[in-house]
């Protein structure tokens, strides 16, 4: 089988990695170079589609302390998210900010050419930075696949799929497997730094605003590896996406930011309804506005909820919102005229791969950032705009701690590795799986069983189901197809998330329990599954 070697692997090119690579290349001399892969093309990803913003305490805003982003961020995260690890993010903010600025990032300003802020909910003050108005995930992509493209030390493989981690008996990273959608080619890859930048799991579930590509590739393929895999009951649910029919499943975001500048909800008798769920109404936390969306849903029987932004001024409706109004406009709806039908879609993992701020994992060299990691900024809720603030912030620290690593290829891999590599040498027979059938019935599965209102009753079923599934789907490894190689990972996530919130017996921040009253926030213990352990799921402190 084909071999290279690279220092460096990147895997993915989102936020997460576009920044990494460019850092690594800017900090560090790396003998044998940077490979940055991708699924898809370059930049095809969540971060792509951000729209609201991105965190910032950054010195321009003077109004704005570490304590008090610590505060709102600890408050949603409801007792889960690590104290330390916020307020780390929160102090680097101003420096990685402007360093993104410097590497040609640029976010909207007044007309005297001063920073502009926006509120989300749950914030107590104006922090977020945007670009393009509502179109910050472009902006920032963008202006990094320029930069990354013109470096010379960085390799791009588009089109690119990591599919195995090579991990020797010591538990020690030496590659991936890669495979490439378009020859149907295995490759392996040797190198000391693997960093998944993968990220979210959005996929899993019938209704997302995360695009094709988040599957939960990298999660599935480090717990195969034997990662600590963390907290993967608490998936955010975002309140408002466009929800044109039943049918429609890729949803279009319509950005907390909306009712950030005076939007409100109304149900189909046109009663503003927040106000029986909330003193904070429509800025109540994500999933607290999303619940009583669900249940005034429910109570109506019907599949949408409104959001009214007409009550906005036009002239700053549009200047702030040109995204959502054209796609809007595109399918017959003028926002500042018309009601916007909006209902809760899977848009966010606050779990993931276990790993500190400079992406270490509990696997020696294999590094996880971004959404696909887990450091414990999120707890069980995550802050609106601390994601991309996340993937910046543990970029540039990972960028750091590399300077001092050992960046020398693996000279010797073990028996166990070999084994591995010899499936992927070996042809497969038989059909291709008809995986596009096969992810709709877990997607279904996850959405009405593990959802936005789970049950013992509910997580038991989807539990049998999912094995059924698991049980008829042969490929365990080497598989045919991409989209193969997405199912069998989407499998293993579904299985991960049914089993942690089945052992979450209680209702806290994401994750709600009807059969759990809600927890007490000042006793919280994180889910860890370490499958090395042998003890499957199980808290520690
Ligand atoms: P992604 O941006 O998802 O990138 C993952 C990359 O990995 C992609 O390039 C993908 O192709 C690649 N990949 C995946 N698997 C593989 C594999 N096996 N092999 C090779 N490549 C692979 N957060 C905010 O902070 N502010 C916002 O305003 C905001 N708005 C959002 C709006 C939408 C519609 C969505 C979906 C999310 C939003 N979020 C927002 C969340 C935020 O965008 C994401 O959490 C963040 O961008 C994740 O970045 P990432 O680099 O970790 O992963
Ligand atoms: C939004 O714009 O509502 C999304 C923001 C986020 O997910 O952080």
């Amino acid at each position: 089988m084909k071999y290279s070697e690279y220092s460096v692997v990147v895997v993915g090119s989102g936020a997460a990695g576009l920044y990494a690579a460019l850092k690594i290349s800017q900090n560090l001399k790396v003998p044998e170079g940077i490979l940055l892969i991708s699924k898809s093309s370059l930049g095809n990803s969540n971060s792509r589609y951000a729209q609201g913003g991105i965190v910032g305490v950054v010195h321009q805003n003077p109004l704005d302390s570490v304590e008090s982003h610590v505060k709102d961020t600890l408050k949603a995260g409801a007792g889960l998210s690590d104290e330390i690890v916020t307020k780390h993010i929160s102090q680097a903010s101003d420096e990685v900010i402007n360093n993104l600025i410097t590497n040609g990032v640029s976010f909207d300003t007044n007309d005297d050419g001063d920073l502009t802020f926006t509120l989300e909910a749950a914030h107590s003050i104006r922090r977020i930075l945007h670009s393009g108005g509502d179109a910050t995930g472009k902006g920032i992509t963008e202006s990094l696949i320029e930069a990354v493209t013109k470096d010379s030390g960085i390799h791009v493989l588009e089109n690119t799929m990591a599919v195995e981690i090579l991990v020797s008996a010591q538990k020690e990273c030496k590659g991936i497997i890669i495979y490439n959608n378009v020859t149907g080619e295995h490759e392996i890859i040797y190198s000391s730094a693997v960093i998944l930048a993968t990220g979210g799991v959005g996929q899993v579930y019938k209704y997302t605003t995360n695009p094709n590509g988040a599957t939960g590739d990298g999660i599935a393929s480090a717990y195969e590896a034997g990662a600590i895999i963390q907290d993967m009951e608490f998936i955010q649910f975002h309140p408002t996406a466009l929800a044109l029919s039943p049918e429609s499943q890729n949803r279009f975001l319509i950005s907390e930011a909306v009712r950030g500048e005076g939007a409100k909800l109304i149900n189909h008798n046109g009663e503003e309804f927040m106000v029986k769920y909330s003193d904070k109404k429509e800025l109540a936390p994500r999933d607290v506005v999303t619940r009583a969306i669900y249940a005034e849903m429910k109570k109506e029987d019907s599949s949408n909820v409104y959001l009214n932004a007409s009550i906005i001024d036009k002239t700053k409706l549009l200047k702030r919102f040109p995204t959502i109004y054209a796609r809007c406009k595109e399918n017959g709806i003028d926002i500042s005229k018309d009601l916007i039908p909006v209902a809760p879609a899977a848009h966010y993992t606050m779990g993931g791969i276990k790993a500190e701020i400079c992406g270490k994992t509990s696997i020696k060299g294999l590094y996880a950032i971004g959404e696909t990691a887990c450091t414990g900024l999120h707890g069980a809720n995550r802050l609106a705009s601390n994601s991309l603030l996340e993937c910046v912030v543990c970029a540039y620290e990972l960028a750091d701690y590399l300077s001092f690593a050992n960046l020398e290829i693996p000279k010797k891999i073990d028996d166990g590795i070999r084994k591995m590599i010899d499936v992927y040498s070996r042809s497969i027979s038989g059909k291709e799986y008809d995986y596009n059938n096969l992810k709709s019935k877990l997607k279904d599965i996850m959405w009405e069983n593990v959802g936005i209102i789970r049950t013992e009753e509910s997580l038991l079923k989807a539990s049998s189901e999912i094995k059924a599934l698991q049980d008829n789907f042969k490929r365990r490894r080497k598989c045919m197809s991409q989209g193969e190689y997405e199912y069998r990972n989407m499998l293993t996530i579904a299985s991960i998330i049914t089993q942690s919130a089945l052992e979450r017996k209680e209702s806290r921040g994401a994750h709600c329990r009807s059969d759990y009253p809600q927890a007490d926030k000042t006793r919280a213990m994180h889910s860890n599954i370490d499958k090395l352990s042998d003890k499957g799921i199980y808290y520690v402190k």
